[in-house]
């Protein structure tokens, strides 16, 4: 860069060297994005010590990774309380920390966040018997390695456990309809992105529904869950039907496309055999 500038004494490029280099201070954190994360919070210390522990207390930290927890940034603090950014005091109960949940307290402790789902749980007759043989959200879902939720978790090995399957099987029945038409809209939705049009609302809508959807499960009651999948199943129609508008709108404006293309073809060639017979 110095021979650069003694080569070149002419001051306009010197000036212009510097306009640039101002230019591309001001664009930096653009350009060059890590260097512009240097503010991102530092992981927690529970997953930084927790990671040197023995297998006891390191295990929890390989399981949380692969989670949705981890995905959605839910970190260990995040269940368990304590102080994420002070190494020294990160579990002390002063800073909120609230340890391990006995079984009993499991429902609870999950439910600060899934306050839906805990209320349809403590009213199913899963909830009514949680402490007296019962499932907790762990048993069905586990503790670290928490993955999205589907029908797949209503599967012989899980819920034969403590009675017949039976019964399980004919709640999943139930909601096997309504499911299959919650992923051929959200399988439509993602078409219409990637060809560019404005989803946003049509998400939104998607979302909530699937949310009552899956939330229902946990009344285990077939008898609801057969009601209440009526009304969701209208309220997916309505989604359904603006998604059928944008297919017509989606064709149209493809024969129109197509239809402008063969006009601007054919004037090319008109243009082009009228050149011909002057040239
Ligand atoms: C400096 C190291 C260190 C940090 C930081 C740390 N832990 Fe721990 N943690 C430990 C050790 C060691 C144990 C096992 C011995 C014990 O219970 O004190 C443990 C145990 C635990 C347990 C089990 C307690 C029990 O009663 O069995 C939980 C839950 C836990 N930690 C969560 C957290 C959370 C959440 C954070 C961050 C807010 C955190 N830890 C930060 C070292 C740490
Ligand atoms: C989604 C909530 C959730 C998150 C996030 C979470 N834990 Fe836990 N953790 C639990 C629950 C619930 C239990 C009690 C499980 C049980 O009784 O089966 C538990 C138990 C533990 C235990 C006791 C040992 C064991 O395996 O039973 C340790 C240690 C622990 N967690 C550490 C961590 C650390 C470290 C992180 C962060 C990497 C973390 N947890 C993140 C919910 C969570
Ligand atoms: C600090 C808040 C918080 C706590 C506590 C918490 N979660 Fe979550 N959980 C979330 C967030 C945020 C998501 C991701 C967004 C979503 O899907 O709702 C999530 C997602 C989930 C999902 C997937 C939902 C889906 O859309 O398929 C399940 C299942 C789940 N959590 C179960 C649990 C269980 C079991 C516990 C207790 C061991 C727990 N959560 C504790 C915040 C929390
Ligand atoms: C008997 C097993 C079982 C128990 C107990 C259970 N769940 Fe679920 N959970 C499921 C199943 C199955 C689904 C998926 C239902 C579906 O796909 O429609 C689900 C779905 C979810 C979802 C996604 C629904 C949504 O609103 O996005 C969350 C979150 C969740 N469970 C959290 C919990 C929490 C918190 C508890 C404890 C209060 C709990 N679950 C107890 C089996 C269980
Ligand atoms: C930890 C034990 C346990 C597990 C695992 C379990 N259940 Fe249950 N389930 C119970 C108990 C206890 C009852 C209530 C007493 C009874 O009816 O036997 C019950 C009742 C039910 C009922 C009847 C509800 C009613 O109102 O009559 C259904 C449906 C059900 N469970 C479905 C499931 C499904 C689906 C799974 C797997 C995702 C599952 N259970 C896993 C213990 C369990």
């Amino acid at each position: 860069m110095g021979a650069f500038f003694m080569r070149y004494h002419d001051t306009t490029i010197t000036l212009r060297l510097q306009l640039y280099a101002v230019m591309l201070l001001a664009l930096a954190p653009y350009l060059f994005p890590s260097a512009a994360c240097a503010q991102e919070p530092a992981e927690p210390v529970c997953i930084t010590c927790h990671s040197t522990l023995p297998e006891k207390f390191s295990q929890p930290v390989k399981l949380w990774r692969g989670s949705i927890h981890a995905e959605n940034g839910i970190y260990c603090n995040g269940c368990h309380g304590g102080d994420p950014n002070d190494a020294a005091n990160a579990m002390n109960p002063a800073r909120g920390f609230l340890g391990v949940p006995t079984e009993t307290a499991i429902p609870a402790f999950c439910g600060r966040c899934h306050v839906g789902v805990l209320k349809d749980y403590l009213a199913s007759a899963h909830g009514r018997k949680l402490g007296k043989g019962g499932p907790t959200c762990v048993t069905c879902h586990s503790n670290h390695h928490v993955v999205k939720a589907s029908l797949a978790l209503i599967n012989e090995q899980s819920c034969s456990r403590c009675h017949s399957f039976e019964r399980a099987r004919v709640i999943r029945a139930a909601m096997q309809e309504t499911e299959a038409m919650i992923v051929a809209i959200d399988g439509r939705i993602s078409g219409f992105k990637k060809t560019g049009t404005d989803t946003e609302k049509l998400e939104k809508e998607l979302f909530a529904v699937r949310n009552q959807f899956h939330t229902l499960f946990h009344s285990v009651d077939v008898e609801l869950v057969k009601n209440d999948s009526a009304q969701i199943q209208a309220d997916l129609r309505k989604i359904q039907v603006v998604l059928d508008g944008l297919d017509t709108e989606h064709q149209r404006r493809m024969i129109a496309g197509a239809a402008a293309v063969s006009i601007m073809l054919m004037i090319a060639l008109v243009l082009h055999l009228l050149r011909k017979t002057y040239d």
